[in-house]
């Protein structure tokens, strides 16, 4: 039986990268994995919580020319906040159900930002998350 990193490089390949939920996998272009374009100020970026009750992760827009921040919400209530450039040679790791995946060369991250798979020997570039009075997440930047 193929493994899932062998069936996404073929997927890849092909370029049928287009299937959500039914095999476990969930494309950040998929609608589970909501995109929000945040408030800004000064280095911050400030999202509701609200951003929260659909998924337990979301993609957030720094505009046309920034990779976008992937943030993840552990049951624990915790949050990471993943810059979605790849530290091999920068292609956009896509979020799936359990990891973020390189499209390039097939290195994997954790929703930590650790290296799972290679080529890519560091981390993801992580960013400090809080939350204000309010409740709002704030992710220094
Ligand atoms: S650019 Fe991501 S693995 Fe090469």
């Amino acid at each position: 039986m193929e493994s899932r990193r062998e069936f996404m490089k073929t997927i890849s390949a092909a370029g049928v990268v287009t299937v959500c939920g039914g095999l476990s996998v969930v494309f950040s272009g998929c609608s589970t994995v909501p995109r929000i374009t945040p408030e800004k100020r000064e280095n911050e970026l400030i999202l509701s919580q609200d951003a929260f009750i659909e998924s337990n992760m979301i993609v957030v827009d720094q505009g046309l020319l920034k990779p976008p921040i992937f943030v993840h919400k552990t049951d624990a209530g915790d949050y990471s906040a993943l810059l979605l450039s790849c530290t091999h040679k920068g292609c956009r790791p896509r979020v799936y159900q359990y990891s973020l995946d390189c499209p390039c060369h097939g290195s994997q991250f954790d929703f930590r930002g650790n290296v799972l798979e290679g080529p890519a020997e560091r981390n993801l570039k992580s960013y400090p998350v809080s939350q204000d009075g309010s409740g709002n997440l704030l992710i220094r930047l």
